[in-house]
Formats: C-alpha cells, structure tokens, sequence
C-alpha cells in the first residue's frame, strides 16, 4: 500500500489491493487452501474472552487477510477504537458520543471518563437494589417487561439464552406487539396484586410500548384502583416528564442515557427484568464478560482481534464474495432469539447507503442477517445452503457444555454442527455422484466455540458482535449509530391511525392509502 497522500486516497488504493487478491482467490475452493497451508486452522483461528472464532473454511488466505487489515486501518479503525472507549461524540451525525462499553465497566475503567463512570455506577447501584428488592421481597409472582426493538430484544433474547440461570426469582415475561395479543396473553395468567410492570422506552414515546403500558394500566386501575400504579409500574426513560405524567413514582424509575442507542442498551437499567430474573451476581457476570471484550477489542492487534477479525471477513464476503446474507445459526436452542437480536444490532446499525460526507457508499454495507437454531434448521433451510443458488455467509455458533445438564444430547448437537461445517466445506462430488446429488462446498462459512452459555460467555457473544458492526461501518464510512429511515414509517403510522380514527384521509396521501383506507373502513367500522 503506498504511503502518504490524502485519507481518501490510500482507503481507495486499500480497497483496489482487497479487490485484486479476490480477483487472485476466485475460482479457489477453500479445500485447496488447506492443501497449501496443512496449518491452514492455527492459523485461521483466535480466541479471546472464551471465545473461539474458527475462520479456516472461509476462503480467504494470509495475503487478502492482510489486504483486509490494511483496509482497516486506511479506514482509522484503530483511531475510531480509541475515539469510541474516549467519549468522543463519534455519532457524528447526532454529535453524541457512544458508550455502551461504559455500561460494563468495572469502578476504575474510567471509560469515557470520571463523570460517567460515576454516573453509570451509581445507577447501575440503584437499578441492582431495586432489583435485589424485588426478587427479595416476594412480593410479585410476575414480572412484565413492556418495550420494543433495543428495549426488548437484548433483554428478551438474553433472558431466554440464561433461562437455566433465572432462579429465585418472580417470573419474567416479554409484551412488545403492538396488536396487544402477546399482553393480552401474560394478563390473562397474571394475578394484579402480583404483578408488576416494566416500562422500558428510552423516549417514553413508541407508540407500541405506549400502547401496551397504557393497557396494563388500565387493567390494573380496573382492578385495584388508581392508587395501586406507583406500587405495580417501574421505567427505564430519558424522559422524565413523560415518567411523571404516566405515574412511575420517583423511586421506580431508572435512567438512560443519550449516549447509549437502544439496541447497545442491554448493560444498563434497560437491562432491569433480566437483573430481576438473574440476579445481581449473574448479572454482574453478564457485564463482566462483554468488559472482557471491550478489553480485548481494545488492546489485541487487529489479526488476533476478534470483532475486527470478524467484521472485515464481513466486508470480504459482503464486498468482494457479493454475499448479501449472513445466516446465524446457534446450536444451542436457547439462544433461539441470537438471531433476531442481531438483526436490529446489525441491520438498524449500518443499514444505510449514504456515508458521513453525505455521498452514497460505494459498497455493500450491513448483511440482511437471518437465522435459527442450527439443529433445526438443518431439517427446514440447510439443503438451499448446500445447493441452491443464492448463497449465504454463515457464523456457526457451538457450545461445549449443555445449557440444560443433558450432556448426551449436547454431544449430538456438537457432532451436528461439525459435519454441517464440514459438508458445507467439502462438498460433494465425483464418481457415482449424479448431477442433482452433487454439493459444491465451499460455502463460506465461520465457527464461533464456547465452553457454556453462561452469562459471561452471553455478555461476550453480544460485545463481540455490537465491535464487528462499529469496525464496518468505520469501513464503509457510515454512521452506524442513528436510524433516521425507521422515522419516516413511524411519522406515518400515527397519521393512518388519526385518518381511520377520523375517517377521512388527508389529501396528501397516496392514492393506494386511500384506497386501502376504504377497504379497512368498510370492513371494520370507525375505529373504537
Ligand atoms: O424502531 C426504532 C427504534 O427507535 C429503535 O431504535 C429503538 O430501539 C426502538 O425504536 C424503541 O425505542 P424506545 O426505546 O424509545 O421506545
């Protein structure tokens, strides 16, 4: 890579060198590269923070692997690191800084510095008493988490993940739909007296979460009375007046942060029902394994980085192997929700086209991410894997120990994973293998190891995927921490509920909305 010249002009030259070790590597099967290299998995494999990441059956050598590093660094990676652990307002586009990692720090990191260590500490304080209170006092059977999209998923997902874990505890259930049903549903098993809710928005003004908590509030006051809301509702919100005006008394509410985006908000109060249910020390666990992370995506070189390490072989199959699709396949069913969590973290967060100078990007950027449990969709999905057309990235999650103590089955789903990796690797072909039976292999494909799914392990898996999606959008030089094209469709949605409410649309909307709008009318009635 040249020296000097101007930014822009050495991440072009970057990105020219990437291009053309791919135009070396096509046509190479990954099996060959294990032919070249007999020590082709040490040296396509590092751990960190009890994770393995098995790259070897990617096809990918030590030269275009080293074009990648260089394309990192042409982008500032390591500067964008430093910048973020700083407090720096890298949400440039919002002037805000990012903090998640200052969520999980320890007393003494200092991460992002003294004032909001001091901050986050002493909420984080509050936030875990009043969980320890909860699961104490014995007061509540039931715990209802009301939110949606960054105040539902990572809780939801990671309560299911630590389920084995969640003892001692009332239980802790999820409502976010807007429909109601999945509230409807919990109400129906609930006892008032017993129960209480958790309002997570950081607005205080989702519509879907408004809705859900405003029913809950009115099941309650129909039941017990206006006077029991202070004693039966919690929040978490950066917005106080709007806590206020809901009735969250003072000693219920929990703070966040505008430094923090909703879906890198797991590891604060957001994070509240999953303390209740785990417990302070679980949960303290869960931080201290994604700080182990941040530790790591800190101070590792990028070749034994694993975030970085992850996030340019992303680049390399999204930008030069043209795979849109990165599928995400855990075998381990509870981490059944891993997917759909990564989906908003990755796809809210640099789903985008245009970059930080206003220009369009000229690059694929976030995967469409998709995915189930493995195991199971070995029986549904697999076979387009291995022989259908559009192809599709994949990380392959494994855990060594069973999550459920049956280690005769874990051994099985162990075995299953391998062979999948290996078969998508291998392939199939050659005599008396007839056309429709024959399976290219090489499917581009990574291995992540772990000892168990414990809350350590969980808070890494997590760390280690939010730091992959920071390191490409440093890359692609976009903003991966705003969502402005969600805004639109929310702006919308409240003006199609005042039109079937007053049963007129504006002028303004388009011919099939109000056409639509028609049929809805005809067939509901006014709305209620
Ligand atoms: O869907 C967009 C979004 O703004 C997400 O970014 C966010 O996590 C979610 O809505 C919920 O927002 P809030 O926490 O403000 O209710």
């Amino acid at each position: 890579m040249p020296e000097g010249g101007s930014a822009s002009s050495r991440l072009d030259a970057a990105w020219a060198e990437l291009y053309t070790q791919h135009q070396r590597l096509a046509g190479v099967h990954p099996v060959t590269l294990f032919e070249r290299d007999p020590e082709r998995f040490e040296h396509c494999s590092a751990s960190a923070a009890g994770l393995l990441l098995d790259w070897s059956r990617q096809r990918i050598d030590a030269a275009a692997l080293s074009a990648l590093g260089a394309l990192a660094e042409a982008a500032g990676v390591t500067e964008g690191i430093e910048a973020m652990f700083r407090g720096d307002a890298i949400n440039v586009i919002e002037g805000r800084a990012v903090l998640h990692a200052a969520l999980r720090q320890p007393a003494g990191a200092g991460i992002g510095g003294a004032a909001i260590e001091a901050q986050v500490l002493a909420e984080r304080a509050r936030m875990l008493a009043f969980a320890g209170s909860v699961r104490a006092s014995g007061e509540f059977d039931d715990v209802v988490h009301l939110g949606i999209g960054g105040s539902d998923l990572g809780p939801a997902m990671a309560l299911q993940a630590l389920r084995h874990h969640a003892t001692g505890g009332p239980r802790v259930r999820f409502a976010a739909n807007v429909d109601g049903c999945a509230l409807s549903d919990l109400l129906a098993e609930v006892d008032p007296r017993r129960t209480l809710f958790i309002v997570v928005s950081k607005t205080f003004t989702t519509q879907e979460t408004l809705a859900n908590a405003r029913s809950a509030r009115a099941w309650l006051v129909e039941r017990l009375g206006e006077g029991a809301v202070p004693a039966h509702f919690a929040a978490v919100s950066v917005n106080g007046a709007a806590m206020d005006a809901f009735g969250i008394h003072p000693q219920r509410r929990f703070q966040m942060w505008d430094w923090v985006g909703g879906r890198y908000s797991l590891w604060s109060s957001v994070g509240v029902s999953l303390a209740i249910a785990l417990g302070a020390a679980r949960f303290g666990e869960l931080l201290a394994g994604a700080h182990a992370m941040d530790q790591h995506f800190r101070e590792a070189p990028w070749s034994r980085n694993l975030p970085v390490l992850m996030a340019l072989l992303g680049v390399w199959n999204i930008d030069c192997e043209r795979l849109p699709t990165l599928a995400v396949l855990p075998y381990d069913s509870r981490l059944a929700r891993f997917p759909a969590f990564l989906q908003q973290l990755d796809m809210e967060s640099n789903g985008k086209r245009v970059g930080l100078d206003g220009q369009p990007v000229g690059y694929g950027t976030a995967p469409v991410v998709w995915g189930e449990p493995g195991n199971e969709a070995q029986h549904s999905f697999f076979q387009m894997l291995h022989q259908g057309r559009p192809r599709a990235a994949l990380d392959i999650l494994i855990g060594l120990r069973s999550s459920c103590g049956r280690e005769d089955h874990q051994e099985l789903a162990i075995a299953n994973a391998l062979a999948q990796a290996e078969a998508l690797l291998r392939g199939r072909r050659g005599e008396g293998v007839t056309p429709q039976q024959v399976q290219e292999g090489g499917r581009p494909l990574s291995l992540l190891v772990f000892d168990r799914l414990d809350p350590a392990t969980l808070g890494a898996l997590v760390a280690l995927y939010e730091h992959k999606v920071f390191v490409q959008s440093r890359v692609w030089g976009i903003n991966a921490f705003d969502q402005f094209g969600v805004e639109l469709g929310k702006r919308i949605a409240g003006e199609v509920a005042e039109a079937m409410r007053q049963g007129d649309a504006s002028a303004a909307v388009s011919p099939s909305l109000r056409g639509v709008l028609a049929h809805v009318r005809a067939r509901r009635g006014a709305a209620p």
